[in-house]
């Protein structure tokens, strides 16, 4: 049997030092196994001392994928390239989709994503809201309204192109997978104050591309069964898009962090 906390949008950079300490001996006491953490841990400047604070006080796995706010006020493609040589001195730091298909038992597998936003729900392009990501992200400032979407397009189908491989190689050999990613990939999970985004923030809190590919993906294999873990919008709720969908989107407060739910996978009850 497996523990696993399931946290996400934490945003350790509204924290003072002591309240992080807090934090984390806060989430210690259900005595997990692993940590899981989906995206918005911190701001760019900061991650790497954020993430050295949480292994410190853990001491145990920590699976986590990266949120848009981990890339404020630096770039999306400069953190990812830099951050493998970080985590190859912490052994306890695990970036999934790096990490590739995680093993929990003989069963079930965990794989992970931090997805973008695609501006490709709700209103789209005639969207009115502009994201602190438009002014502090390196890739998407300085830019026309149309110049944004086609990035966020880009990104979306990019999450698309590098999610999808791990995805069906998690399915080939899982009967149930645990997806952690940072964006809902689907409207039905873009929850906000007990209620679904609104079409104007749906482009910004939603990845259309992934959800249907994942969608597809399902069809194909309809005996397995997929749970998603996802996060955000800070809005908690829950969502069943098929019969082997589900999705559990966590809620969050800023300044505020805590462990959304302890999840068990036992290997004689699961699936
Ligand atoms: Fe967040
Ligand atoms: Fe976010």
């Amino acid at each position: 049997m497996k523990r696993l906390a399931w946290l996400t949008d934490i945003h350790l950079d509204f924290l003072q030092l002591e309240s992080i300490q807090e934090f984390c001996y806060a989430a210690l006491e259900a005595d997990p196994d692993v940590f899981l953490i989906g995206g918005d841990i911190s701001i760019a400047p900061m991650l790497h001392t954020h993430l050295r604070i949480i292994e410190h006080y853990w001491k145990r796995p920590v699976y986590f994928v990266l949120g848009n706010h981990d890339y404020y006020r630096g770039s999306i493609d400069g953190l990812r390239r830099e951050l493998p040589a970080f985590l190859q001195e912490h052994d306890n730091l695990k970036w999934l989709p790096l990490e590739g298909v995680v093993e929990l038992s003989p069963d079930v597998a965990l794989i992970g994503h931090g997805l973008w936003a695609d501006g490709r729900l709700g209103a789209g392009s005639a969207s009115q809201i502009l994201l602190n990501d438009y002014a502090l992200i390196e890739e998407l400032t300085g830019l026309g309204q149309k110049e944004l979407f086609k990035r966020l397009y880009a990104l979306g189908d990019r999450a698309v192109a590098e999610f999808e491989p791990l995805l069906r190689r998690a399915l080939a050999e899982y009967k149930h997978v645990y997806a952690l990613v940072h964006v809902p990939p689907f409207q039905e999970s873009a929850w906000y104050n007990h209620h679904i985004s609104d079409e104007q923030y749906l482009p910004h809190f939603a990845c259309h591309a992934v959800g249907e590919m994942i969608r597809d993906v399902m069809r194909d294999y309809s005996e397995k069964r997929l749970t998603i873990l996802c996060g955000h919008t800070h809005g908690a709720g829950e969502s069943r898009i098929a019969d082997n969908i589900f999705v559990k989107t966590g809620g969050a407060r800023y300044g505020h962090p805590k462990v959304q739910e302890i999840l068990v996978v036992d290997e004689r009850q699961d699936p």
